[in-house]
C-alpha cells in the first residue's frame, strides 16, 4: 500500500533524512526553518567561498536575470568568454575552457578530452585510491572507492587506480594505453589529505616521460580555498588539464574544464556539449564571484584564516592532528566519534562535517572573520574537550 503523503518524501532516498532545514543565509551564518542561527563551517561543501547572499553575486544574478538568462551555445554570449579569460589568466594563460554545470561534468569533459588527445587505443585514466571525482558512471569509475562502484557495475572501461602517494605504483600503471592521470591536489572527500609537493612533482615527471596528460581535479580545492588560486600551485607543477566547479559560482551551479590550448584543440565541434554550460546567468555569477575573490585576495584570506583555525584547533586537547591547507582542513579527533561530534555541534549551532569516522572537515567562507573562527572552535571545544 502507498504510504500517506505526509510520511513519504517527494525526493529519492539518495541522502539520509536531513537533520535541519535551512531557509536563509548571510555571510557565515545560516538560519533554519524554526529561526535558529548557525555558523556555517562547511560552506555547502566548499561552495559558498564568499559566504551566503554575497551582495555582489546577488546583484549580478538578479541583473543578469532581467537582461538575458540563457542562450544556446549555438550562439555567442558575452559573459562566458569573459569568465574563461579570467580563469585562463589565474591558471597562467595559454589554455581554453569548456563550461558545464558541476564538478562531475567538468571531469567528464577532462576524461573525454584525454581520450580525444590520446587517440584510438590510448584511452586509459589512472586515478588514486581514496579519490573522489563525481557520481556519473565515468567519474564514479575514476573515483578510487571500490565500495561505491559495486552496485553500478559494469562501469565504463578504461579506469585504473593506484595507491595515493605511491610513485612506483603509478610508474607501473602507466602502460601505453594510458592517456592521463587524474588526481586531486588534496584528497577532499577522502579525508582532507594533501599531496606532498614532491609527489605531485613526481607525477608530473612520470606523465612527461610517458606522454600522459596530468589532469588536476580542483573541484573542491580550486579558487583560493587552499591559500593559492589552485591547489597544484603549492607544488609548482604545471598541469595539462584543470577542472573546477564548487566555488566558481558561489552557489550558482557552474563547472569548468581548462586545458592547455594544444590539448583543448583536439576537440572538434560536436565532440562535446552542454545545454546550460557557460550560459549568461551562471557565468554572471562566476564573473561576480571571481571579481570579489580578486578584490579581496581570496587566497591570502584563506591562508591567514586557515593559519588561525589550524592554531586554534591544534590547541584543543581532543584534537590529535590538523591537516589540510588554507581553509580546507580536517581535525582528527583523539578517540572521537566524528559523526556524534558533528551532530552535537549542529545542535549547538555549528555546521561542519564528519569527513571520516574520526575526522571533522572545515570548509568555511574564505571571508570568515576571526570572531567567527573563535566561536566555531569554542563550540567544538565544548563538544569534544
Ligand atoms: C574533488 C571533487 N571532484 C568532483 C566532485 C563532484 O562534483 P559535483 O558534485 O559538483 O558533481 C567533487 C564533489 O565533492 C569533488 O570534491
Amino acid at each position: 500500500m502507498t504510504a500517506p503523503l505526509t510520511e513519504r518524501s517527494p525526493l529519492m532516498p539518495t541522502y539520509p533524512p536531513p537533520a535541519v532545514t535551512f531557509v536563509r543565509g548571510k555571510g557565515s551564518e545560516l538560519w533554519d526553518d524554526a529561526g535558529k542561527r548557525y555558523l556555517d563551517f562547511l560552506g555547502g561543501l566548499a561552495v559558498t567561498a564568499l559566504g551566503h547572499a554575497h551582495p555582489a553575486v546577488a546583484d549580478a544574478v538578479s541583473e543578469q536575470a532581467r537582461t538575458l538568462l540563457h542562450v544556446s551555445n549555438l550562439f555567442g554570449n558575452t559573459v562566458g568568454p569573459e569568465v574563461a579569460r579570467t580563469l585562463d589568466r589565474l591558471l597562467g594563460g595559454g589554455g581554453q575552457v569548456f563550461f558545464g554545470n558541476s564538478g562531475a561534468e567538468a571531469n567528464e569533459c577532462a576524461i573525454k578530452l584525454a581520450r580525444r588527445f590520446g587517440g584510438r587505443g590510448r584511452y586509459g585514466v589512472v586515478s588514486t585510491y581514496g579519490s573522489f571525482h563525481g557520481r556519473t558512471l565515468a567519474t564514479l569509475h575514476a573515483t578510487g572507492q571500490p565500495a561505491k562502484h559495486e552496485a553500478f557495475q559494469p562501469l565504463p572501461e578504461g579506469f585504473k587506480h593506484v595507491a595515493w602517494e605511491d610513485l612506483d605504483a603509478l610508474d607501473a600503471a602507466l602502460t601505453p594505453d594510458v592517456a592521463a592521470v587524474l588526481l586531486e591536489p588534496i584528497q577532499g572527500e577522502g579525508g582532507v589529505r594533501p599531496a606532498p609537493p614532491a609527489y605531485l612533482q613526481g607525477v608530473r615527471r612520470l606523465c612527461d616521460e610517458r606522454g600522459a596528460l596530468l589532469m588536476v581535479d580542483e573541484v573542491q580545492t580550486g579558487l583560493g580555498r587552499t591559500g593559492a588560486w589552485f591547489g597544484f600551485q603549492h607544488a609548482g607543477v604545471e598541469p595539462d588539464v584543470v577542472t573546477m566547479a564548487k566555488a566558481l559560482g558561489n552557489g550558482v551551479p557552474i563547472g569548468a574544464c581548462w586545458a592547455r590550448e594544444d590539448v583543448a584543440g583536439t576537440f572538434e565541434p560536436g565532440d562535446h556539449a552542454s545545454t546550460f554550460g557557460g550560459q549568461p546567468l551562471a557565468a554572471a555569477a562566476a564573473r561576480a564571484t571571481l571579481a570579489v575573490m580578486e578584490a579581496e585576495d581570496a587566497p591570502a584570506r584563506a591562508r591567514r584564516a586557515g593559519a588561525r583555525l589550524t592554531e586554534l584547533l591544534t590547541a584543543l586537547p581532543g584534537v590529535s592532528e590538523v591537516r589540510g591547507l588554507g581553509l580546507l582542513l580536517a581535525a582528527e579527533l583523539a578517540g572521537g566519534d566524528a559523526k556524534a561530534v558533528q551532530a552535537e555541534c549542529l545542535r549547538r549551532g555549528l555546521v561542519l562535517n564528519a569527513v571520516t569516522p574520526t575526522a571533522l572537515r572545515f570548509a568555511p567562507s574564505l571571508l570568515v572573520t576571526d570572531d567567527e573562527l573563535d566561536e566555531a572552535v569554542s563550540i567544538v571545544a565544548r563538544v569534544h574537550p
